[in-house]
């Protein structure tokens, strides 16, 4: 019993790494298809490239929008497993302020105690926990699971607010969470490995005090590896205001995600993951 609670106490006192990079190609390139990122039409003016590390491993990638305080998306290997629900939100103190803060994924309290950095600094660029307080109708959507990972340490570096949107509370508990359980396990049945890269556009409204954006669609996609040379695409897009997920083909999600974002052509996966 007292054996746990030091592993309890240890695994709070320090929660691992995170790391602000200047590509994903450089430092993380290992969790999309082909070593290939999204294109740049997803990448916001004030943009913060994030490898998500914790306890010194890298476990998935998320692009940033500093200026909505939202993830663009968070793109990782699809490895479900079943297990425990960590219960520990965290921050990256790289995004926070200078990159010479440490690369840690921490606690906002541990983060203010340990470096001497107040709230307000702390959430200059990023959301914290505060931020989701108060809601009606919505609560934090993970863009990246915690069930699609099968150790804990990955499934707890999932838990923070640079993986997380203000979502429709019925749909990530309805229709969203229905994807992410029964379809993800249906369509990637035969699959050797599976990408996924699961976004947010932005929408018009925000939630606490005008901080953080509240996302109008939420969209998924992933490409699998039947075999060495066979792959095949699927993909969806959610309304954030309905219980309803549609599914489409990666090509048409892209088509849609170009319209939507408004800049250039949209491009999720490498060309050798087919469009429909
Ligand atoms: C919580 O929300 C209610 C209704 O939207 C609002 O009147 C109240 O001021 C909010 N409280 C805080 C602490 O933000
Ligand atoms: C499955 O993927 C692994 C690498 O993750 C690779 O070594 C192996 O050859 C693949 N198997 C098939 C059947 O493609």
């Amino acid at each position: 019993m007292l054996l746990l609670l030091l592993q309890v106490l240890a695994s709070c006192l320090w929660l691992g790494h995170s790391e602000v990079v200047t590509s994903f190609e450089s430092s993380c390139p290992q969790f999309f298809f082909q070593n290939t990122p999204p294109n740049e039409a997803l990448v916001p003016e004030n943009p913060a490239w994030i490898c998500q590390r914790y306890k010194n491993q890298y476990y998935f990638a998320t692009l940033y929008d500093m200026s909505r305080r939202i993830p663009v998306y968070s793109a990782y290997i699809y490895q479900p497993g079943s297990g425990k629900r960590p219960n520990t939100w965290l921050i990256e103190p790289q995004v926070s302020v200078l990159s010479s803060y440490p690369k840690t994924m921490e606690r906002e309290r541990t983060l203010s105690k340990e470096i001497k950095i107040t709230l307000e600094e702390i959430g200059k660029h990023q959301a914290v926990l505060q931020d989701y307080k108060n809601l009606t109708g919505l609560n934090r959507g993970h863009l990246n699971p915690n069930s699609h990972h099968s150790d804990f340490n990955s499934r707890t570096a999932t838990f923070t607010l640079t993986n997380i949107v203000p979502q429709n509370e019925k749909l990530n508990g309805g229709a969203w969470n229905n994807y992410e359980q029964q379809t993800m396990i249906k369509n990637t049945k035969g699959c050797n490995n599976t990408y996924v890269v699961v976004g947010a556009v932005p929408g018009n409204n925000y939630i606490a005090n005008g901080r953080v954006n509240k996302p109008s669609y939420i969209w998924a996609s992933a490409c699998c590896e039947l075999n060495t040379k066979d792959r095949k695409t699927w993909a969806v897009i959610a309304e954030n205001d309905r219980d309803e997920v549609k599914s489409l083909t990666l090509g048409e999600l892209e088509d849609k995600l170009t319209q939507l974002y408004g800049r250039s052509r949209v491009s999720l996966f490498d060309s050798a993951c087919p469009r429909k």
